[in-house]
């Protein structure tokens, strides 16, 4: 599907390593300026965690989880997972890039894949900022987790599902 201005992301699946770097810091960047908009402060360090030097373990962990990447011009703008259990563990693009259908592109595609490989119902633990996206993708709510925790700090988010 176009963007509004009618430019097409490209979904591709994640090439290691190359991909890390730019995954890395489209999450940091969603997460210190999107997602602040809805967590305070204190919630928004203890997600972010501290910052790597090292991104052999985040690049092992995109690999392992079948990371969709998604480009606008050639730049890494965003990326998701599907879990071969059927979790959808990571979403995030970049703010310089939201509102522009990416997140829908990435679940879009998402979708047809868990349908190829045969995984009939999708999970995922929306984030504040998340939960509406999900929601116009099919999600449905299963539970609010008010007291889910992130490094000791309490960082609220829904647990969701999607039936075929
Ligand atoms: C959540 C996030 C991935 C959305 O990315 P995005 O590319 O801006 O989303 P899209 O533009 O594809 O929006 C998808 C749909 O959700 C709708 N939507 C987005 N935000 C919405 C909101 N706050 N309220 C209602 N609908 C909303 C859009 O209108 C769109 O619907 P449509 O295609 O039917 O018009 C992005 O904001 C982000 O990275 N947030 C911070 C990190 C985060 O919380 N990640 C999730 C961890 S679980």
């Amino acid at each position: 599907m176009a963007t509004p201005d009618g430019t097409e992301p490209e979904i591709r699946p994640y090439r290691s390593p190359d991909d890390a770097a730019a995954t890395y810091v489209v999450a940091r960047t969603a997460i210190a300026r999107t997602a602040a908009t809805a967590y305070d402060p204190d919630q928004i360090a203890a997600w972010l965690g501290p910052a790597r030097l090292d991104l052999t373990g985040w690049d092992e962990r995109r690999h392992g989880a079948s990371t969709l990447v998604a480009e606008l011009d050639g730049i890494v703008v965003g990326f998701a997972d599907l879990r071969s259990d059927g979790l959808v563990d990571m979403l995030f693009v970049d703010p310089r890039a939201g509102g522009r259908g990416v997140a829908r592109a990435l679940l879009t595609v998402i979708l047809h894949d868990a349908e190829a490989r045969g995984i009939a119902e999708l999970r995922t633990y929306a984030s504040r900022s998340a939960r509406p996206v999900f929601e116009r993708l099919g999600f449905t709510v299963v539970a609010d987790r008010p007291d889910n925790t992130v490094r000791g700090v309490v960082v609220p988010n829904t647990e969701m599902r999607r039936l075929p």
